[in-house]
């Protein structure tokens, strides 16, 4: 099996945490680093957030604090669905895993001019760390083998009717990296809100029986309240796992190559991802995503199951 490198971009945040636990253990995937940047909650909070689960799960990947701000708008955070925390819910013990003193933009900039061009980078946050990396070193972008994202929607947004919550929280950043020319899969929520966790998807979960099961459900079981009060969804979706879910068993989802756009203008319309679905200006411009389309749930929940069942 070919071992995909990859660095794992996040705002732990409950589904970033999933992502997490799934892209540490599976041996499809070689977790080069976990670079964080602010999103869910300020940069501080999803720090410890990401260092807890790390701590808890046994996780020795190098953890990197990433960019504390948007690049042009007011910070927009979702205490709403994470809670003050950003991760509200589990109960970590006392924290003494450190991050890395190297910032994570640096991180990502050294790491990719040095490999061969074959990692991945996975951002399931606002895309500012990244955006960041390719202003600062142009030369990266061909180094990236392909972006894997969650983000934006050719549907309804969540933060606003427009736009999803990781496009909405940064959308200059967000249009640096598609008009990047870097291969992007973009996993929005018409895509990532099939993959809510339902109590009986947590009990399956938490069944396993292992520290990861009981994580999952103690992470899973708090966005159940939010996710109904603020999306009106009937459980939380585990949005960022579908990225590793893909990487790991791209068969499991239907991808279609579009042309997509990140409106920036302010207005009603700021943050959306506008995706040529229906193909009417592709004879003027060139497809620059894959969108994720479907996703066969049960497969999907599989290997959810599977990752979980390779802790101890
Ligand atoms: O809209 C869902 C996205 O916003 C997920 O990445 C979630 O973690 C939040 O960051
Ligand atoms: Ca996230």
């Amino acid at each position: 099996m070919e071992k995909r490198k990859i660095i794992l971009d996040c705002d732990p945040g409950h589904d970033d945490a999933i992502a997490m636990m799934m892209a540490a253990k599976h041996p499809a995937i070689d977790l080069l680093g976990i670079t964080v940047v602010a999103g869910n909650q300020i940069l501080e909070k999803n720090i410890i957030n990401a260092l807890n689960v790390c701590q808890a799960l046994g996780i020795e990947t190098p953890v990197y604090s990433g960019m504390k701000k948007p690049l042009m708008r007011e910070q927009y955070i979702a205490a709403d669905v994470h809670g003050e925390s950003g991760l509200d819910g589990p109960v970590f013990g006392p924290l003494h895993l450190k991050a890395q003193p190297e910032h994570a933009v640096r991180f990502i900039i050294d790491t990719l001019l040095e490999s061969d061009g074959d990692i991945t980078l996975v951002p399931v946050g606002p895309l500012t760390n990244i955006a960041v990396a390719m202003r600062m070193e142009p030369a990266i972008v061909p180094k990236i083998r392909e972006i894997v994202l969650m983000g934006g929607a050719y549907g309804y947004g969540n933060s606003t009717p427009s736009a999803e919550f990781n496009i909405y929280a940064d959308p200059e950043a967000a249009r640096v990296v598609f008009t990047s020319g870097a291969p992007i899969v973009m996993m929005g929520l018409d895509l990532t809100n099939q993959t809510i966790c339902t109590p009986d998807i947590i009990e399956r979960m938490r069944s396993v029986g292992n520290k990861a099961g009981q994580l999952f459900a103690d992470i899973m079981n708090f966005t159940l309240k939010t996710q109904f009060e603020v999306n009106g969804l009937e459980a939380g979706p585990i949005h960022d796992a579908t990225c590793i879910g893909y990487l790991i068993d791209p068969g499991c989802m239907d991808v279609r190559d579009m042309y997509v756009v990140v409106d920036t203008n302010e207005g009603p319309c700021y943050g959306r991802t506008v995706c040529d679905d229906l193909g009417v200006i592709k004879h003027r411009v060139k497809a620059n995503a894959k969108v994720g389309m479907g996703i066969d749930t049960a497969r999907f929940f599989d290997l959810v199951e599977e990752c979980i069942r390779m802790y101890d």
